[in-house]
């Protein structure tokens, strides 16, 4: 049975650099929700990323497409960066990718890419993030740990609707869980990561909820 007033579901392309954790929780997500996510395919710029062996376990097609190195020909950053996109784009354009779920992805997306990207009513584009903290404190790389190391009493993860900042962009849903006494990082990070394979979905049942209608956040 469809979701009210959705006409099709949500074609998406996962974007993940490390793990895959996410990734996956958001693959069985779309299976237990057919009529408001497929999944058209995951892509990935880390050629030792364990999402790969994961997308082959989930039989879901997985390209890996490297950041170009630095050679003779193009020493210049954004000419790399601007190829990688390119080629980032051919795969999403092949898949029919209408919305990208960032999942540990591990580099900014530049203006021109997220263009690409009809925008949503809100403003932002069709691109979904997970940051593992409570925006917008703690934001960029390594957040968990900063929040740990600041002797923060609580984090939380949010999942967001990406704009041109670094983390920034609508909330869809944020939730803290506590640091509990005689915690190490590894127990803490733990009961992070449980929190953020729980809430990738329930961003995704407000995102595809009949009331959005795919974004209209
Ligand atoms: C997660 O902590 C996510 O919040 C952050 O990167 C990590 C990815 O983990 N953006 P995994 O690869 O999904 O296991």
């Amino acid at each position: 049975m469809k979701a009210a007033g959705l006409a099709k579901p949500m074609r998406a392309v996962i974007l993940a650099s490390g793990d895959g954790s996410n990734a996956e929780a958001i693959v069985q997500w779309a299976r237990v929700n057919p009529d408001r996510l497929a999944v058209a395919g995951i892509l990935t710029d880390n050629p030792q990323a364990g999402v790969i062996q994961r997308a082959m376990r989930l039989e879901v097609s997985c390209r890996c497409i490297p950041f170009p190195e630095k050679n003779a020909l193009i020493r210049d950053f954004a000419a790399r960066k601007r190829i990688h996109e390119d080629q980032l784009n051919e795969v999403i354009a092949a898949w029919g990718g209408e919305w990208l779920l960032l999942a540990g992805y591990m580099r900014i997306l530049s203006r021109d890419f997220l263009s690409q990207f009809i925008v949503t009513a809100g403003g932002s584009y069709r691109v979904v993030n997970i940051h593992p903290s409570l925006l917008p404190e703690f934001p960029g790389k390594d957040a968990l740990r900063r929040a740990f190391d600041a002797g923060a009493e609580r984090s939380g993860i949010t999942v967001h609707l990406v704009d041109e900042g670094v983390d920034t962009g609508p909330i869809i849903v944020q939730e803290s869980f506590p640091r509990l006494p005689g915690d190490d990082f590894a127990a803490f990070a733990a009961r992070g990561r449980q929190v953020e394979h729980r809430l990738y979905g329930q961003a995704l049942a407000k995102l595809t909820g009949p009331e959005h209608h795919q974004g209209a956040l």
